[in-house]
């Protein structure tokens, strides 16, 4: 599958099926393959694209980034592979990009998709626990940081270990680098507030929320509801914040109906 030089690294992306471009971005600290259910539900309708941001999976790195860069990333890759105008989907971060990305290249997007994430930045306390995970990854590695998130991510907080979706999660998270978890987290911390603009937001939007994701509370999806004039909102029942994996053909077909009113 190929790669693609952009902005001084090497990007990977998976792509399969053809028409509409619709992009899925993974979450911290993760790949693309969570969104492996939604490329087999969603390739017979649409052309799904799910690449790795930089330094994640088969990604090449190149030092640090922020949010609007990973988001520039993006449209220099999906201008490269002729794939705009696309929808953009993400995760939780990956919904982060989704909206730094709308906030510098609205006129590229046929529809926005937020997925178990939030518009507003992080809390002085949030800050500071960033800071706190950033010395973890430096100090004990990333099967630390795996170690730390992994209950929170999936419903229940169940990771006996017993289930598919643990076991993926797992092996995912630990083989994230090391240098890739600190930039990202220092990203997430210094990201923008996008509340106060969301009601500029003119592309149609999904939100997806897992209705027990204890890491991005569903009220906060309810808030960005609220915030953004025309969205759709889809709660996902018994799913927590992986709502990909955990519940995957309630969320691609939560995403096939969105298509659908795109007229594709
Ligand atoms: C993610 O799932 O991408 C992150 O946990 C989001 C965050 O920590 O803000």
């Amino acid at each position: 599958m190929p790669h693609a030089a952009v902005n001084g690294t090497n990007l990977y992306y998976h792509e399969s099926g053809t028409g509409l471009p619709v992009v899925l971005v993974h979450g911290f600290p993760l790949d693309h393959r969570i969104w492996r259910k939604q490329v087999h539900d969603l390739a017979p309708v649409c052309r799904v694209i799910t690449p790795d941001l930089r330094g994640f999976g088969k990604s090449a790195g190149g030092g640090g980034f922020t949010i609007a860069s990973l988001a520039e990333d993006l449209y220099l890759l999906l201008s490269q592979i002729h794939a705009l105008p696309c929808v953009m989907g993400g995760l939780s971060m990956g919904g982060y990009v989704a909206l730094a990305y709308e906030r510098q290249y609205a006129a590229t997007l046929r529809g926005l998709m937020l997925i178990d994430t939030r518009a507003g930045a992080d809390s002085l306390e949030g800050r500071a626990g960033r800071n706190a995970m950033i010395e973890v990854a430096r100090t004990q590695g990333s099967a630390a940081i795996a170690e730390k998130m992994l209950p929170k991510m999936v419903a229940g907080g169940n990771v006996d270990g017993t289930s598919e979706v643990v076991r993926e999660l797992k092996e995912i998270m630990e083989a994230c680098p090391v240098h890739t978890i600190e930039h990202a987290l220092a990203a997430m911390r210094d990201r923008l507030d996008y509340q106060p603009t969301l009601s500029r937001i003119a592309a149609p939007t999904l939100i997806v929320a897992g209705e027990m994701d204890v890491l991005i509370p569903a009220g906060q999806s309810e808030e960005m509801h609220k915030g953004i004039r025309g969205s759709t909102i889809s709660m996902i029942a018994g799913a927590g914040h992986i709502a990909p994996m955990e519940k995957a053909h309630e969320v691609s077909k939560a995403i096939r109906q969105f298509l659908v009113t795109l007229g594709s």
